[in-house]
């Protein structure tokens, strides 16, 4: 009847010390234990003769395993407590810190967003470079040089490179970040034979002063649609559809006459200010329209630029700010914010 005894006493103290949390609790838990086995030390005198030798060396075993297992337990939350002092403790019950995740920019989402609704109505996506040249970019377009429409592109025009002088003789093309995506139009007409039906998202650079509406560097999406009948009336019905699933609503929207040297007739698309409803406020200069894109019928020039002959090619193309969609969508009121990098503001999406 007395090993289990011990035994019971023998597994409190272990459990006990084990919880201890620092050494002031430690040493209390010790006294304690002392103390009972202390109280078993006093029942020796009152065992028969025969049985004293085995309890002695009972309780005096257990007397050592609660030293030796104090004192190691000791050691240990010295050790922690010196550590944590010196603050290079490493606790590893603590929670962990979760590595932060990372997720798409605003404007890749609704990049993607867009080529998703384009694609369902059977349009391919082209690309472009950034760095283009004077040709593409203007002279293809019906934009000649000294031409004064050239002026409405505030270009920013390169150094030409080291290569270009080398190969002095031949006509070296003037550089320049391209001041729009309609350069993709020419590039793709040049190389596909109709019908065509592209998008081209991409960055477009102005030499601009900075406001809430204006960056110097910001996103265009062109689109594009070749084919022997094709009319506006087929781009007002694509415009609408887009907008429509893009906004998720049925929204008004509105063409009106305007100017591009690379299509003609030109005009310009309104929709609905999303931000008052229509009602009027300071981001559509109280109109309730805010202009999303340009617009218009492929200008018979700029098919002879690429090669295709304008008696037989009709089409339509579109210039949106794919910036300013964005903006709509989620009524964020500066433009600059979408390359501020600040996580307040990208953490949203
Ligand atoms: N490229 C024009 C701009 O940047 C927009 C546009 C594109 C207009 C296609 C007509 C057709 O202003």
């Amino acid at each position: 009847m007395l090993e289990p005894d011990l035994k019971t006493l023998k597994n409190q103290a272990e459990a006990d010390i084990s919880a201890a949390k620092d050494i002031k609790e430690l040493e209390a838990v010790f006294r304690r234990h002392q103390k009972e086995i202390n109280l078993l030390f006093k029942r020796f005198s009152k065992l028969p003769e025969s049985q004293r030798g085995e309890w002695g060396r009972a309780v005096n075993l257990l007397k050592r395993f609660l030293e030796t297992t104090v004192s190691r337990k000791k050691e240990f939350l010295r050790k922690v407590e010196s550590r944590i002092a010196t603050s290079d403790f490493f606790d590893p019950d603590k929670p962990g810190k979760m590595p932060e995740i990372g997720h798409l920019h605003p404007l890749t989402q609704t990049k993607r967003e867009i080529i998703s609704i384009f694609a369902s109505m059977g349009f391919d996506v082209a690309l472009g470079p950034e760095i283009e040249d004077e040709w593409h970019n203007f002279d293809a377009l019906n934009i000649p040089k000294d031409h004064p429409a050239r002026d409405a592109w505030n270009t920013i025009w390169l150094k030409p490179p080291a290569f270009a002088k080398a190969s002095a003789g031949k006509q070296n093309p003037r550089l320049l970040l391209r001041t729009h995506t309609s350069p993709v139009q020419a590039r793709y007409l040049m190389a596909h034979k109709p019908p065509v039906r592209i998008i081209a998202p991409g960055k477009v650079f102005r030499y601009e002063a900075t406001d809430a509406s204006h960056e110097a560097q910001f996103y265009q999406l062109e689109g594009l649609m070749v084919d022997k009948n094709v009319s506006a009336a087929n781009f007002k019905a694509i415009i609408g559809e887009f907008l429509k699933r893009f906004f998720d609503k049925n929204l008004k929207f509105r063409l009106r006459p305007d100017f591009f040297p690379f299509t003609e007739p030109s005009f310009d698309v309104a929709m609905t200010c999303l931000a008052c409803s229509g009602k009027g406020c300071p981001v559509c200069k109280r109109t309730g329209w805010l202009e999303v894109a340009g617009a218009g019928l492929v200008h018979p020039n700029v098919f002879t630029a690429c090669g295709l002959d304008p008696k037989i090619w009709k089409g339509w193309a579109f210039g949106f700010g794919w910036d300013r969609l964005t903006m709509m969508k989620y009524k964020i009121n500066d433009i600059r914010i979408f390359n501020s990098g600040d996580l307040r503001f990208l953490e949203q999406f």
